[in-house]
């Protein structure tokens, strides 16, 4: 094996989805603290000034305190490289979240064993199952009182409609959590205080069978263990490992990322099954990092630059195959030319920095000119492939846009054209009439307060935005469909995308499946093709 399928085949990339408050942070910055990239609980979180150090782009980020970018961090950990890639949730949750997903080959679900599944991680989950790609459960906060733990395993397989296996399983919840119950070793793990997670603490394992055990836990704790490891060797599913590669089961672990409990465990698991990076659809076929040899990769998020003297943006890419080096000449396959990827940065913990290599699975941002589109590819194989685009996600928010001074027509179409490019937001426009009237839809609201800010600071035009009532959009798959034709509910709106592409908007979810049962054989997607 050459030295860069070695350095590949230990890159774990992964994504770290959850609804807001669950833990994510606590979760990565443990992860930090496990690899040595950082030293201490907190240099990670501390939210306001970490936050800044990780993406200091943009004004606006400073102005309201928070991320709008997702970031990347890489450390190393029992001899693997490993990337994380941070979705941000909130009001700055954005098509960029989504996009982030498809830039990891396997999608970490945090959930907070007091709530169960929340509104975010549904939507973010959902883009993992079309992507297919392995998606592992760390159940947080179990040092807290929570919900029975049949109940949200139960919770999850209805709400994300997947199969879950319990790799461990927890003693107790609350003041009362103990630790956990390895599964396959038929070990139980307890945990000593960490003094809320500011030391390592010490694991000791315990056989299931050892009679002291009963001492240490207890006797009414005891024998709900026994119990509820009766009642799950009984009615779980088996550990699949192909069924974990495929997405269709999620091995489920327990622990609390506050005080440290069950965090290392679910790492070393985690590490063990999930995928070294994946090989990738191109049009020529698939693209596997492990007999590519040449280097590849696609742009995945295109960050601007918000200093007005700069018009110079970040993009974003995932390294499919080969290795990178700083500088080098590659060619840009939508551009048809060559171009040098100069002044690569990637994000170790949490500091930005220049790099000088990367290698497939690796994310790189790289200065760019103003050249690059979500999507694009980047290669130097002798034959040009390209690989499948990124699929535009359904926006929830729509807003007529309006503009102040119709004298400024130009840099208005200009910079609203330009801010879709980046894949900020997405415009769309009335279905029967031309560019008069703009729609423009984002995934989070806060993106309607980038758009205004950009286009004042940077193309000086003064925006008005319309609220519209819309939150359900669809593309229409079969576009052979006569749409002058299509009979829809009195909510639905007719509009088309800038590549006349016809789209629907609805107010109400049922109004959808209505639609679809007066027009038959139409059908619709949540999904748009870029
Ligand atoms: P997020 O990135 O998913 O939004 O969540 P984050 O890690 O920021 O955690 C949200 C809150 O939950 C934080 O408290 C954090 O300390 C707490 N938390 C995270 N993991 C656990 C856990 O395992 N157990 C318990 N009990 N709490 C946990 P906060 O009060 O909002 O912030 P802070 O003041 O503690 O930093």
């Amino acid at each position: 094996m050459s030295e860069i399928t070695k350095e590949i085949e230990r890159r774990r990339t992964f994504a770290i989805i959850s609804h807001p408050d669950a833990g994510k942070t606590t979760l990565t910055e443990k992860f930090l603290l496990y690899g040595g990239a950082i030293n201490q609980a907190g240099s990670v979180k501390g939210k306001a000034t970490a936050r800044h150090a990780v993406s200091d782009w943009m004004e606006i980020e400073k102005e309201r305190g928070i991320s709008v970018t997702s970031s990347v961090l890489q450390f190393e950990y029992g001899g693997f490289c490993i990337n994380i890639l941070d979705t941000p949730g909130h009001q700055d949750f954005s098509e960029d979240t989504y996009r982030t997903l498809m830039a990891a080959d396997s999608a970490v679900m945090v959930i907070d064993g007091s709530k169960g599944v929340e509104a975010q991680t549904r939507k973010l989950f959902k883009v993992c199952v079309m992507r297919h790609i392995p998606i592992f459960t760390f159940i947080n906060k179990m040092d807290r009182d929570a919900m029975d733990t049949f109940e949200l395993l139960d919770d999850i397989e209805k709400e994300l409609g997947i199969a879950t296996c319990p790799v461990n399983w927890p003693i107790g919840s609350g003041k009362a959590f103990k630790g956990v119950y390895d599964r396959s070793h038929r070990e139980v793990e307890l945990f000593s205080d960490t003094q809320k997670g500011t030391r390592m603490g010490e694991v000791q394992k315990l056989s299931i069978d050892t009679p002291k055990l009963d001492g240490i836990l207890g006797e009414e704790a005891r024998a709900k263990l026994d119990e509820e490891i009766e009642l799950l060797d009984g009615a779980a599913a088996e550990f699949d490992q192909e069924l974990v590669s495929k997405g269709e089961l999620s091995p489920v672990f327990f622990g609390s990322a506050l005080t440290n409990f069950g965090v290392e465990t679910f790492l070393r698991h985690f590490l063990d099954m999930t995928t070294s990076p994946l090989p990738r659809m191109s049009d020529q076929g698939e693209v596997d990092p492990m007999t590519e040899t040449e280097f590849s990769a696609f742009v995945f998020k295109i960050q601007a630059n918000m200093n007005k003297a700069h018009r110079d943006r970040i993009a974003f890419m995932r390294i499919c195959s080969g290795e990178f080096t700083a500088g080098m000449s590659v060619y840009h396959v939508q551009g048809g030319k060559e171009v040098r990827l100069s002044q690569p940065q990637q994000m170790m913990a949490s500091e930005r920095k220049m790099i000088d290599k990367a290698y497939g699975g690796d994310i790189i941002g790289i200065f760019d000119p103003g050249i690059f589109s979500i999507g694009d590819t980047l290669t130097n194989a002798k034959e040009r492939y390209v690989y499948e685009g990124i699929p535009t996600f359904a926006p929830e928010h729509f807003a007529r846009v309006r503009q102040m001074d119709t004298m400024k027509r130009k840099q208005f179409v200009k910079g609203i054209n330009q801010i879709a490019q980046e894949g900020a937001i997405q415009i769309f426009q009335e279905y029967n009439t031309g560019m008069e009237e703009i729609i423009v839809g984002v995934v989070g609201v806060l993106q309607f307060d980038v758009l205004k800010y950009r286009l004042e600071n940077e193309y000086n035009v003064e925006i008005l935005l319309e609220n519209l009532p819309y939150e359900h959009i669809r593309w229409i798959e079969n576009e052979e469909i006569d749409m002058d034709r299509l009979s829809g509910t009195s909510d639905m709106k007719k509009i088309k995308d800038l590549k006349e592409r016809p789209l629907l908007l609805f107010i109400h979810e049922w109004s959808v499946r209505m639609t679809l049962e007066r027009n038959e054989g139409l059908r619709l997607s949540e999904f748009g093709k870029s």
